[in-house]
């Protein structure tokens, strides 16, 4: 045989993976394969692949008669809207996307080239973990990876997929990454599956309910996106990228917007209900202030009482976090703080404006939320908004009381420019438990004391329910008309564009984790 008749032998055995009939079993599970996967995700033709000819080195249980050229990982990179892209598939056919020595190496070959050319990695993954044939060798791989993981957090965007299964410590390198997409019933992951779980403590758990996608999106918060199939996860990938910079010292992608930058929406005036504690969808909000009304949610599922995301704001990117009074009236508790927290670091660390929407009564009370260490979590939120340097704008709609005030964005804690809209309530603790702790001595004196509460209740919310405390110390920079809020924010952002801000010289910070 030539030269290049073996060339084209060992470039088709890669193509075929694992051969006809395991491919047609991933179809018929409704997964595409490693390489349709990657045709889909990047823009067309755009591919470059590395290491297909690449080969496992196990010669150990008949191993040595079953080599597949790629041995089932497709490596490489590729444009998505023309930007670089490095990209890992796992290709279940082969070995069921098992992870070897030597296709270890060709992940971190692609992740050694992003960070040195700063371009995100995009890794989907669908696997049946270590490949078992190669014991401790592959073990070896995977740690190999999780370094890589961990020294590019924060230089170049990482993104996981999860289109298959993703157990025991392969789940880490997603769990790594800055945002991990699941596909609805065929992906899972957990650290230990249903069988271990039953021998050690007899519960019984189906794989979808243990870790399945849903669950990971609502319950656990480890999956940010939920996608019905392989090609909407890819599509919803790309549109991600949109958002995001090749790396740390990039500025995200501005599209032109002809969404006008001084568009004022009457609607928005309407939105916060008379009664103040009548609930509202703070995403009606966010989608009359955005560019053209896209608003890209992370986390939809998880922490619904806080409401993160992308959108475009005069064509730039800005990060989204808001409260969002339609559930648990918007309180914070562990699981959104350490949503909101998480969120605020990544936009940080790649140069994403935040902008805050605010209406929280504030932490939510309970022995549970108490016990569960809300105050540690808590603290994670006010550690990222603190030490976040990007330019950061936070609009009051309605509540900001105690400490939540503080946390959501506040003056205090660095924000270049705090609005309120005239429905803002800014003060220690909603009137009615105000006035409870300041008179209850009096109240209790004047037995029933119906009138007398309600009085000092009016007095109180005429007093401190308002914007104009907080607007007078020069805590809120100004108080605004909601619907004058998208030209305000224009803006501030364009005022704020290149915005210098610092952190005292040290290691790293010690966030309360
Ligand atoms: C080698 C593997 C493999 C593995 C699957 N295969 N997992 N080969 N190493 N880890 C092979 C199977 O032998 C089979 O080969 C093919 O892939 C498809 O597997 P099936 O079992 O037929 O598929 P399915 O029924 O869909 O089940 C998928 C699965 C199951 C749930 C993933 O294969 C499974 O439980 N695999 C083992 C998972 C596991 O315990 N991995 C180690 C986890 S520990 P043929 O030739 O028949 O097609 C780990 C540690 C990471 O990963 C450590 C990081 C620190």
């Amino acid at each position: 045989m030539n030269r290049l008749e073996e060339l084209r032998r060992r470039h088709a055995a890669a193509d075929q993976g694992g051969g006809e009939a395991r491919k047609e079993r991933q179809h018929k599970e409704g997964k595409l394969s490693a390489r349709e996967r990657v045709e889909l995700l990047l823009d067309e033709n755009s591919f470059e692949e590395l290491d297909k000819l690449v080969t496992h080195r196990c010669r150990d249980f008949g191993m040595e008669e079953q080599i597949v050229p790629g041995d089932g990982f497709v490596t490489g990179w590729g444009r998505i809207d023309g930007r670089l892209m490095y990209v890992f598939a796992q290709d279940f056919t082969v070995f069921g996307g098992s992870l070897s020595e030597a296709n270890a190496q060709k992940i971190c070959k692609i992740m050694d080239l992003a960070l040195k050319n700063g371009a995100p990695v995009i890794g989907l993954n669908d696997s049946g973990g270590a490949r078992i044939q190669e014991g401790v060798i592959s073990l070896g791989g995977y740690a190999d990876i999780f370094l890589r993981n961990t020294l590019a957090s924060g230089v170049v965007p990482q993104i996981s997929a999860i289109m298959g299964p993703c157990a025991g410590g392969a789940v880490y390198s997603p769990a790594i990454t800055d945002f991990v997409f699941m596909v609805s019933h065929t992906s899972y992951m957990f650290v230990t599956g249903p069988d271990v779980i039953k021998t050690v403590t007899h519960e019984d758990v189906s794989k979808e309910r243990l870790g399945g996608s849903m669950t990971h999106n609502s319950v656990s918060g480890v999956g940010h996106f939920l996608a019905t199939d392989d090609a909407e996860c890819l599509r919803m990938i790309r549109e991600l990228v949109s958002y995001l910079p090749q790396n740390n010292r990039d500025d995200p992608p501005r599209l032109e917007s002809r969404d006008p930058a001084d568009r004022a929406d009457p609607e928005l005036d309407r939105i916060v209900p008379e009664e103040s504690n009548q609930p509202y969808d703070i995403k009606e909000v966010i989608l009359h202030v955005v560019d053209d009304g896209n608003f890209f949610e992370v986390h939809e599922h998880f922490a619904q009482n806080l409401v993160i995301g992308f959108a475009r704001m005069d064509g730039r990117s800005v990060g989204i976090v808001a409260n969002q009074p339609a559930y648990l009236a918007g309180c914070l508790d562990i699981n959104s703080s350490v949503k909101g927290a998480r969120f605020v670091r990544f936009c940080d660390a790649f140069n994403i404006p935040i902008l805050t929407f605010e209406d929280v009564p504030g932490f939510l009370p309970g022995t549970d939320q108490e016990f569960g260490g809300i105050i540690r979590h808590g603290a994670k939120l006010l550690f990222a908004y603190a030490e976040a340097t990007v330019p950061k704008i936070t609009v009051i709609t309605r509540k900001a009381y105690g400490g939540a005030y503080c946390v959501m964005g506040s003056k205090h804690i660095r924000t270049d420019i705090n609005l309120a809209w005239p429905t803002a309530e800014i003060a220690v603790m909603g009137p009615e438990g105000a006035v409870n702790i300041v008179y209850r001595r009096e109240l209790a004196a004047a037995g029933d004391g119906k009138a007398a509460r309600e009085e000092k209740v009016a007095e109180f919310r005429e007093r401190f329910a308002n914007p104009f405390i907080a607007a007078e110390r020069g805590f809120i920079d100004d108080v605004i008309e909601p619907r004058e809020t998208r030209s305000r924010v224009i803006r501030a952002l364009r005022m704020l564009e290149n915005k210098v801000d610092t952190m005292p010289r040290k290691k790293h910070g010690n966030i309360p984790l």
